[in-house]
């Protein structure tokens, strides 16, 4: 089940790419100016990994202060309009993220509205493999939507919801809200510790390091 609703999802935001600037961030100015603070504060630096990177509002800014930076996303049609916005210190890769196999380790594992797009039952999973792209001593840096922007989704089911493209076409999706304390609680048990901000109502950003025995 899961797995034709990841494959569904990925078709969701192939078919999304071209309004997904408007209907996901509406002014997108706006978008870029909160883009530009927030990640300047988390100040990436070195080698950059950043996952599902859609459009690349957030690789541009990424690509300012990092000394290079590699994007991935499984929807050739969001790389597509990524690649006219970004500078030459970027590459991109199309890949699932589960079957990413990266050749190096990486100073800043990144990732924007990508884990709540994690299915339950893949979240070691996936943090498993975040720790293998990392260097020892990386941080993992990340953007998601608050807990308190449930009730704009029409779930169908727990943890997947029907999303609408303005042709009427829909699409179900993964979408697991962030709760701070839950999740800074299901990571600690993995073995990282995570610090969470809130971004004014409806985004969290977060900061994870490996946890050291001490
Ligand atoms: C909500 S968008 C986030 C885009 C961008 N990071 C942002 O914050 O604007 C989710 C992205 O995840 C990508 N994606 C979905 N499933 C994926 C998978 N299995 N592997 C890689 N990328 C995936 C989609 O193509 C889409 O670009």
């Amino acid at each position: 089940m899961t797995d034709d609703v990841l494959a569904e999802q990925v078709g969701y935001y192939r078919s999304r790419a071209e309004e997904y600037d408007a209907t996901a961030y509406g002014d997108v100015d706006a978008a870029r100016a909160r883009i530009a603070r927030l990640v300047a504060t988390m100040a990436p630096r070195g080698r950059v990994l950043e996952l599902a990177c859609g459009t690349g509002l957030w690789t541009e800014a990424l690509a300012r202060d990092a000394k290079s930076v590699l994007a991935v996303d499984a929807a050739p049609e969001t790389l597509a309009i990524a690649r006219e916005r970004v500078p030459s210190n970027v590459t991109f890769a199309v890949a699932d993220i589960f079957g990413l196999a990266a050749e190096e380790r990486f100073d800043v594992v990144f990732f924007s509205a990508w884990l709540s797009h994690v299915p339950d039952e893949r979240f070691d999973e996936f943090w498993r493999l975040v720790g293998t792209w990392l260097a020892d001593d990386g941080r993992v840096l990340f953007i998601d939507e608050h807990t308190d922007e449930r009730p704009k989704e029409a779930y169908v089911s727990d943890g997947i919801v029907e999303r609408r493209l303005t042709d009427g076409r829909t699409y179900r999706i993964v979408k697991h809200f962030i709760d701070p304390a839950a999740l800074r609680e299901r990571l600690r048990t993995l073995g990282w510790t995570c610090t969470i901000t809130r971004d004014g109502d409806d985004w969290i950003a977060g900061t994870a390091i490996r946890a050291t025995d001490s």
